[in-house]
């Protein structure tokens, strides 16, 4: 199986952005272990800032992969372009978000990404990924 993990922006930042609601830990660390635990699925990893890079990724993967697991982050809440790159493609994506966007501001509930989703997993910081993960195998 080969699964693409997408995050958006400022994910990057992740082990010092905000902790107290994102964790400490990087996302390069988390994904280490998450690599050595699941050995049997090739897992790829990319990050953007940009809008339109995010895009980019999905149509690129988005025909031969066999799951895109997905938090666009603060574009989840104003992305329709990312809305529709989910719709157009044939990989199914699963969205994820380490808070839980509905414990937080009235903006964070709404997205772009859910009614395109294979599923939703959110709230459970990083070990909302490793649970899309399972939800491929
Ligand atoms: C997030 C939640 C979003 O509302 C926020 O803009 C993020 C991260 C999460 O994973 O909890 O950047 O997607």
């Amino acid at each position: 199986k080969k699964l693409m993990i997408i995050n958006g922006p400022n994910l990057n930042l992740l082990g010092k952005r905000e902790p107290g609601i994102y964790g400490s830990l990087s996302f390069e660390e988390f994904l280490e272990e998450i690599k050595q635990k699941y050995t049997d699925i090739k897992i790829d990893y990319f990050q953007s800032n940009i809008e339109g890079e995010l895009i980019d990724k999905l149509q690129e993967v988005g025909f031969s992969y066999d799951g895109i697991i997905l938090n666009a982050a603060a574009y989840t809440h104003t992305s329709v372009g990312i809305g529709d790159a989910i719709k157009a493609i044939e990989t199914p994506v699963v969205e994820v978000h380490i808070s839980n966007t509905f414990s937080r501001e009235a903006f964070r509930h709404q997205s772009y990404i859910s009614p395109n989703a294979k599923g939703v997993i959110l709230g459970f910081g990083l070990q909302s990924y490793e649970l899309a993960i399972q939800s491929f195998i």
